[in-house]
């Protein structure tokens, strides 16, 4: 699949807004997402580098993709302030999307990070399988997503996605059964929680996540594995 192009304007200004009022609950689930993760790290569809704060002394480097311009320029000053910290490590920003990652970083990789990103990717299978070949064996996904529910809620999901969702947020659909997905793509999992960002009883599309940590298998993907998961 050729290379989506990624240019929201509206959305990158809201989103770098809300970034810098994330809420507390959406912070820790970083902290979480990324604590014991260790090695080359891979971090696709990066945004404002929100994650950047959150890696610890073992890593020894971040090669953060993002294909929105504003959003990049934003992601490397947050390198440049974790830089500054002192302990970080090595980051490097680049333009880029799961569907164009180069060939040379198939195996590359000890961990890809996929947060709030598999919602807006066109293709998640596609993705998953471009996220699994950038591993080497064993490598680990850690993956911090809005996920589908049921209920009354899924159906505020469905409506939103079917509506103005999408187009407000940059692509963003939020009844995509994502962690079905990643089991799909041949990963096994070895951390996995449930989270809500948001009360139970608030109508808010975004709030259920999946937090967890899933390893690349050695078997790789599922036959069966076919055609977008939406
Ligand atoms: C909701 S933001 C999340 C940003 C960041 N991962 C975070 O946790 O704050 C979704 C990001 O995915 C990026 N994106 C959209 N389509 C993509 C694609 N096909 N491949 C990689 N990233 C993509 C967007 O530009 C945006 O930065």
């Amino acid at each position: 699949m050729s290379a989506p192009a990624v240019d929201h304007p509206r959305f990158s200004a809201v989103w770098s807004w809300l970034m810098r009022r994330e809420p507390a609950a959406l912070t820790q689930g970083r902290r979480m997402l990324l604590d014991g993760a260790t090695g080359r790290v891979l971090e696709v569809g990066a945004g404002t580098g929100a994650n950047f704060a959150h890696y610890g002394p073992g890593v020894t480097e971040v090669v953060a993709v993002e294909p929105e311009a504003r959003l990049r320029l934003e992601a490397r000053a947050a390198a440049q302030d974790a830089a500054r910290s002192g302990a970080a490590p090595r980051f490097v920003v680049a333009d880029g999307t799961f569907e164009d990652l180069p060939p040379e970083a198939v195996g590359a990789f000890d961990v890809v990070v996929c947060s709030l990103v598999l919602c807006s990717v066109p293709d998640v299978d596609a993705a998953l399988r471009a996220a699994y070949d950038r591993l080497r064996p064993g490598g680990e996904l850690r993956y911090y997503e809005h996920v589908a529910t049921d209920g009354a809620l899924g159906v505020v999901q469905r409506a939103a996605d079917a509506t103005v969702w999408p187009r407000a947020f940059g692509g963003c659909h939020t009844h995509r059964h994502a962690v079905a997905a990643i089991d799909r793509a041949g990963f096994e999992r070895v951390r996995h929680r449930d989270v809500q960002v948001a009360p139970r009883w608030a109508p808010v599309p975004v709030s259920p996540m999946a937090l967890g940590v899933a390893r690349r298998g050695d078997a790789g993907p599922a036959p069966s594995a076919a055609g977008p998961v939406v």
